[in-house]
């Protein structure tokens, strides 16, 4: 027989000085294969057309549906509420700017990271559009590949204690953002402006180690590898000092 869900949704609304924040619960017929995304969809549908909430690929592919379920940060649209207990709690990521309901907004902080983590190649070397594009050992492409899986749903940040503190925290996409530059022998930067840009309370020092950030991943990115790379080219910048 179909479960009746029960839908306990975190409301608040911002940019409305009359709104309070408040769960509000909905009930909704489970049907085969039912994910998050197709259940607020009819409950926004159906139900109360106001709920906020985000999805563009529905694949597990763009990161904009990351909010907590139960208590876990991960993509709503890869979720099936057939894994999930009759009575399903949603709130939105913390640690973001909060645009309403579920909806946060990552990108501001994603972008802020970027500048500041200085994400692009670093070379003197100029672009010659006419070139043959240059060749690169497998090894490290597919290292690279594995570091730019990264979808930027910001879930790791959300299930992270530093980061609850430190809003200035990069965190483990952040950190892994560094470890893409860092493999990728076209960046010249040298040791000395790596060990400026990781050896910081926003960079591996905040990072206490517990890898909740790991455990929450959707992607599954190799995180506790990176972290021990990133170290490492941290201490030989230090003995090279
Ligand atoms: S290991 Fe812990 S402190 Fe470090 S980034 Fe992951 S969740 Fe945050
Ligand atoms: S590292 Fe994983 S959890 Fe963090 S933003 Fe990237 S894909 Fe999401
Ligand atoms: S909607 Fe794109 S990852 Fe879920």
């Amino acid at each position: 027989m179909a479960r009746t869900l029960t839908f306990k949704i975190f409301r608040y609304n911002p940019f409305d000085e009359n709104s309070v924040p408040k769960m509000q619960e909905y009930k909704l017929d489970e049907t085969p294969r039912l994910n998050l995304y197709s259940a607020l969809y009819r409950i926004k549908d159906e139900l109360d057309p106001t709920l906020m909430f985000d999805f563009v690929c529905r694949a597990g592919i763009c990161g904009s549906c990351g909010m907590t379920i139960n208590g876990r940060p991960t993509l709503a649209c890869r979720t099936l509420t057939k894994d999930l207990p009759d009575v399903i709690e949603l709130h939105p990521l913390p640690f973001f700017k909060m645009l309403g309901d579920l909806s946060v907004d990552t990108g501001i902080w994603f972008r802020e990271m970027a500048q500041s983590v200085e994400s692009w190649i670093h070379t003197e070397k100029e672009f010659d559009p006419t070139a043959e594009e240059e060749r690169m050992d497998n090894k490290i492409a597919n290292d690279i590949y594995e570091n730019e899986r990264c979808i930027e749903c910001g879930c790791c940040l959300a299930g992270c204690a530093t980061a609850q503190v430190y809003t200035d925290f990069l965190g483990a996409t952040g950190l892994n953002r560094i470890g893409r530059f860092m493999i990728d022998p076209r960046d010249k930067r040298t040791q000395e402006e790596w060990f400026e840009l990781v050896s910081t309370d926003e960079g591996v020092f905040g990072c206490i180690g517990m890898m909740g950030c790991d455990d929450v991943c959707p992607k599954d990115l190799p995180l506790l590898e990176v972290f021990a790379y990133v170290r490492r080219k941290m201490m030989v910048s230090l003995t090279a000092k």
